[in-house]
């Protein structure tokens, strides 16, 4: 038995600190370890220091109690409630965090940890800072009813407000179970971990009840479904540490604030061609049809090679994500020819648009590589709204103001082209490689409209209608697809060889830097939705 403290003393009243400290702080993480070590995860405190420079984290509120009484609930109150919150830095760089302690009422959220919550979003929005919060919870606190519904309320208004104010990121460590799934959803970019997190607004049970549909948990909303299928996660993680990776090296592309400067790293960007830039003059095939792998040319055009991809396996038929060029970030958007034939489709136009509109938010710049056939055919699309939703991509470029640098690998055909960064919607500085072709549609396509009567006179002829086709097609785009019609009427600035891009791009991206543009005085426009 210790000693009674005696809290007359200021030696007293300290004792007493270090005891509550280790009470609220070290205790609680002993008893967490165990319970979450057990389930293959990390606890909200060991998570964050996995996040934050070593030595950095400063912890706010680690003394708060609820207040509840319901169901016996005054019999237990834990020092900080269910979630850890405070700032610290990931390498240098200041930010704002919170992580949901699943031991403690299942990380759930009532009024205490609520409260929390919005006191470190508030100070993240106030200073300007990225919130990143790592999510591990049962939802709204059930024994505490419509108050723990009022403070999710108010996290969604926050993480609104903080739209494109400062970076916000949600990494899902656990479940993340009915609405409270919308304050992720409101957030930039969702990680998610493989087989621990899961996301839902209903659950399995309640699916089961009243749609009769028989699935699981991992199936429904587990990691690799909102990677893959419904496109809310931005990144697949293979484990904690691998989404904890992932989320330091996003926040070095990005500034902290939408007013603060682009985060610029050392560069010595070499202006001349060099031998790496050659091999870009063998990328496009020959042949029209066949595919290359669009990576391969992004790589060659930015830093070190290095570039992080934005939900890469969602719509993998465009390509987004960070890179750094002359040692500052860009965003870059890119077909891909290899997946689906780079054809644009509703998943593509509103992954895209998200991004362009994110990278516009904090002012980083945009890189757009085009190799677009047009867009994808069928009723599946025109009857799942893809003019609606479609309309997007165009909405994001044409109310981007940031510098915009539009690069035509090969193809850009038809709606397409103008959705890509085309001048027409506001690019700065467009260009072409010798193998582009912009029309109306391909070839083939337009062989069939243009030389209806040609090829029935042929078919007459008993000529060989393939050949006969081909030829005309090699025809069309020749005289009508050449990029050097469009840079005739000044809509591309340039023809470049390949191998001249990465240089052109760098002095484009330069030039632009002190680029000034505004948009008439709105509230705020209406997207289509
Ligand atoms: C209070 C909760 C809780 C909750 C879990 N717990 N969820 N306590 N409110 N929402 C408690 C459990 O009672 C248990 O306490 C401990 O946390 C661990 O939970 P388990 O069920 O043992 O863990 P596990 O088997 O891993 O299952 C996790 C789970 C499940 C899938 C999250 O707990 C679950 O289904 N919880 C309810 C989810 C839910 O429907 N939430 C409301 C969603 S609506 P003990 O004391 O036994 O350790 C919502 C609205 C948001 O969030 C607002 C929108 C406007």
């Amino acid at each position: 038995m210790s000693e009674p403290l005696d809290l007359s003393t200021t030696a007293g009243k300290l004792a007493d600190l270090r005891n509550r400290y280790h009470e609220a702080v070290t205790q609680s993480s002993a008893t967490a370890k165990e319970k979450q070590h057990a389930k293959g995860k990390n606890t909200a405190r060991e998570r964050i220091e996995m996040l934050l420079d070593p030595g950095s984290f400063v912890e706010v509120d680690e003394y708060v109690r609820h207040r509840s009484s319901s169901f016996g609930m005054d019999a237990k109150r834990p020092y900080g409630d269910s979630v850890v919150t405070g700032i610290g830095t990931i390498h240098g760089r200041q930010v704002a965090v919170y992580s949901q302690d699943f031991t403690i009422f299942g990380g759930s959220l009532g009024e205490t940890a609520g409260n929390k919550i919005i006191k470190i979003m508030e100070l993240a929005i106030k200073t300007g800072v990225p919130l990143i919060g790592m999510l591990d919870s049962g939802g709204a606190r059930i024994q505490e009813g419509v108050i723990a519904l009022g403070k999710y309320g108010e996290i969604f208004r926050l993480n609104t407000m903080a739209s494109g104010v400062i970076p916000q990121i949600s990494i899902i460590m656990g479940p993340a179970a009915g609405g409270a799934v919308y304050s992720p959803a409101l957030t930039d970019f969702v990680i998610m971990v493989d087989k621990t997190s899961n996301m839902f607004v209903t659950g399995p049970d309640v699916i089961k009840t009243v749609t009769g549909e028989d699935v699981g948990m991992e199936d429904l909303g587990g990691a690799r479904t909102h990677n893959e299928t419904s496109g809310v996660a931005h990144y697949l993680a293979d484990d904690e540490a691998d989404a904890i990776d992932y989320v330091k090296s996003l926040v070095g592309y990005l500034p902290e604030n939408n007013l603060s400067e682009s985060v610029t790293y050392q560069s010595e960007s070499e202006l001349e061609i060099t031998e790496a830039d050659l091999k870009l003059n063998t990328v496009i095939p020959d042949s029209p049809n066949q595919p290359y792998d669009m990576h391969g040319i992004i790589e060659a055009l930015v830093d070190e090679g290095e570039f992080l991809e934005v939900q890469p396996l969602f719509a993998p038929n465009i390509i987004i994500g960070f890179a750094r060029i002359d040692g500052s970030s860009v965003g870059i958007v890119a077909n891909q020819p290899q997946q689906m034939a780079g054809t644009l489709n509703i998943d593509a136009g509103e992954k895209a648009a998200r991004f362009v509109r994110f990278c516009d938010a904090f002012s980083i710049p945009i890189l757009t590589l085009v190799d677009v056939p047009g867009y994808l055919p069928g009723t599946d699309q025109e009857w799942a709204g893809v003019i609606r939703r479609g309309a997007k991509l165009l909405y994001a470029y044409a109310e981007a103001t940031v510098p915009l640098v539009t690069v035509i690998t090969r193809k850009a055909y038809g709606g397409a082209y103008i959705v890509m960064g085309s001048k027409q919607l506001g690019a700065d500085i467009n260009l072409a490689w010798p193998t582009a072709e912009i029309a109306v549609m391909g070839g083939q396509g337009a062989v069939n409209i243009l030389f209806r009567d040609k090829i029935r006179e042929a078919e007459a002829q008993g000529l060989d209608i393939a050949k006969v086709r081909d030829q005309l097609a090699k025809e069309y785009t020749y005289n009508v697809a050449s990029p050097f019609l469009a840079a005739e009427r000044g809509e591309l600035d340039g023809i470049i060889e390949p191998a001249a891009t990465r240089t052109a791009v760098i002095r484009s991206l330069r030039a632009l830097k002190t680029k000034r543009a505004n948009l008439p005085p709105k509230k705020h426009g209406n997207i289509p939705l």
